[in-house]
């Protein structure tokens, strides 16, 4: 939702913060726009669409050098993407330059007191009204640090604003209510953006800003304070990663090089996770045992990918432990007053750490006494934060804006998650649970092996570019992978699709059947749960009957489907449970290249953004 870049040093502001945009254009890419401060003034360039039309723009009109400078790349919220819209926003005088992320709530009272006072403003966006009233702020304090603090008393809703001052021209302030703003510091130089990829390849030292706060970057050092100008802390950190991670190395798209990341994400994921006795060490999630074992009911909550992930994570937990779990879209759960307590474990899953509603339902469920543990990817971020607890997952950065690796590496940190607390409840461990820890270490094998054999679905998907619609169906933890399947060809693909429980299909979804509509069907292993099986089997046949052109995901070895199989992907024989670890990777791959056949970008979908930081 809206990616910040700003910069102060001796390299060229503008090279700077193009380049940082061009690695967060993966959370908009609706405008971009910079600003620079150079001989005396303010100079800048904003236009519609994606990054690649103001590099252009750059090209035909240069801006001046300057060592200063903000940039932006725009998830449109208020007002449509048009060049006005487009931030930096400039104050009447054309002195300051804001760019913002999120959305100020009470803009429309302030846009009116502006105007009572003789401002103009040029466009529909609720950023404008910050770039004026810093002017105004500026003109009485002659201190941008100290404008941004009194502005931002007056600011409701969440935001992340960066703005520079003509009449300060070493200085870049940023500030951060309720939504992500990360500092970068180098040598002689200071780096300000939403995301770290954005500064990576200059500087690994980093400095995580806290709520309600205002930064001052110059290029000897970064001042924290609080928005009532008290000092702030804030917590610096070496992030451990490098540019590579965040390059597309030799790939064409970032989505395809996470996918072939995965085996890698699962097994760091569960790296120092799991003792060579088969027990399990989670030293992060700082809830006391004590009340882990009081724990009486488990509630997840999540959006999109990070949601199906919850969805199998409730099989796990109830499976392994006998804890109720309920899973909530994140977003519906706040607002229906939901039953919780001192008993009852939250756990919020977020690849980003800054989805709004995931945020709002943690918080939520911490006022009303709930524990929260977060399962998240990106140290640092506002849910983990938030939570009582968390547990990273190691995927590393994910760019592409569907999720993949993060959503693989949820589902092992869930499974250890349930793991731990049967581990810690004392829940009878038989031999079920010691083969599935052992199925666990081996998993990253089986995704490899996945991966090595997907030509054929690349092939099926090609030769269903021209279709409209494909229907998904699963049972039991096949049925949120069917669900996930379905979201990643809808948000990839554009296409018709949707997920089903495979029981429910006579009670309505059958009448979309109709001749070479292509279903795919997870299949759940035969050994184990073979009524399950059975029961699958039984539903290929019904949508065979009616003309569905059906694609198989089968263990290795289940010569059962093979009749029923217009189509037949073959996938590695793991326990019930860990079967989505290998399941999802084809349905990825599918989505993938259907996307690329019909032409649409695979790592920008449209319409989309990567991080959801608005409700
Ligand atoms: C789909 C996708 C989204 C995210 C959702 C939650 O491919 O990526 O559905 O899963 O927006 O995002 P996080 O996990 O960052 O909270």
């Amino acid at each position: 939702m809206c990616g910040i870049v700003g910069y102060v040093g001796s390299q060229s502001a503008l090279d700077v913060v193009m380049a940082g945009l061009k690695r967060l254009e993966y959370r908009g890419y609706d405008s971009a726009g910079v600003a620079v401060l150079a001989d005396g003034g303010l100079a800048g360039a904003k236009k519609a669409g994606k990054l690649v039309s103001l590099e252009k723009e750059l090209v035909e009109r240069p801006l001046p050098a300057g060592g200063t400078g903000i940039g932006h790349t725009r998830w449109a919220t208020h007002g449509g993407p048009t060049d006005a819209n487009a931030h930096p926003h400039l104050d009447n005088a054309g002195r300051v330059a804001v760019v913002h992320n999120g959305i100020i709530e009470n803009f429309a009272c302030l846009r009116a007191e502006l105007a009572e006072r003789g401002h103009e403003l040029a466009s529909e966006t609720d950023t404008e009204v910050v770039a004026h009233l810093l002017a105004e702020a500026f003109s009485s304090c002659a201190d941008l640090a100290e404008a941004m603090r009194l502005v931002c008393r007056r600011l409701e809703g969440a935001f992340t604003l960066a703005a520079v001052h003509a009449d300060e021209p070493d200085v870049v302030v940023g500030a951060r209510r309720n939504s992500p703003l990360v500092v970068g510091v180098g040598e002689s130089e200071a780096f300000l953006a939403s995301d770290i990829a954005a500064f990576i390849a200059h500087t690994r030292s980093a400095i995580e800003l806290g709520q309600d706060q205002v930064v001052e970057l110059r290029r000897d050092g970064v001042t924290v304070t609080g928005f009532d100008g008290s000092p702030g802390e804030a917590r610096s950190y070496h992030v451990d990663w490098d540019v590579s991670a965040a390059e597309k190395g030799g790939y064409d798209y970032f989505m395809l090089k996470e996918i072939a990341e995965q085996p890698k994400a699962v097994a760091d994921t569960l790296l120092g996770r799991i003792d060579p006795a088969g027990s399990l060490t989670l030293d992060e999630v700082r809830i006391p045992a004590g009340a882990l074992r009081e724990v009486e009911k488990v509630v997840v909550v999540a959006c999109g990918t990070a949601f199906h992930a919850g969805l199998i994570a409730k099989y796990a937990i109830e499976h392994w432990t006998r804890i109720p779990c309920e899973v909530e879209l994140a977003s519906e759960f706040r607002y229906r007053d939901p039953i919780l307590d001192a008993r009852t474990l939250v756990i919020a899953i977020s690849q980003s750490g800054e989805t709004m509603d995931t945020l709002m339902a943690l918080r939520h469920a911490r006022e009303q006494g709930a524990k929260v543990l977060a399962v998240c990817n990106t140290n640092g971020s506002t849910i983990p934060r938030e939570s009582d607890a968390v547990l990273y997952t190691h995927a590393g950065p994910e760019v592409a804006v569907a999720s993949t690796k993060a959503f693989l590496t949820q589902l092992v940190a869930c499974y250890l998650v349930a793991l731990y607390l049967g581990q810690v409840r004392g829940t009878k461990w038989g031999d079920e649970i010691r083969a599935v820890v052992r199925d666990l270490a081996d998993i990253s094998g089986a995704v490899e092996r996945v991966l090595e054999t997907m030509e054929p679905v690349r092939e099926l998907a090609r030769s269903l570019a021209d279709k409209n619609t494909v229907l998904f169906l699963g049972r039991h933890v096949g049925y949120p992978v069917a669900l996930e399947g379905a979201l990643k060809l809808k948000e990839l693909a554009y296409m018709h699709a949707e997920g089903f429980a495979a029981g429910e299909l006579k009670h309505g979804p059958i009448a979309l059947i109709e001749e070479d509509v292509p279903v795919v069907v997870v299949v759940p292993s035969p050994r184990g749960r073979s009524v399950l099986h059975d029961k699958i089997v039984s539903n290929i046949q019904e949508i065979r009957a009616r003309g569905a052109r059906t694609i198989v995901i089968a263990e290795e070895g289940d010569e059962t489907v093979v009749p029923y199989a217009d189509h037949l992907i073959r996938i590695p024989a793991t326990p019930t449970l860990l079967q989505p670890l290998v399941a999802t990777v084809p349905l990825q791959v599918f989505a993938c290249e259907l996307a690329t056949a019909r032409g649409n970008e695979v790592d920008q979908p449209r319409n989309l953004a990567k991080s959801v930081t608005v409700e």
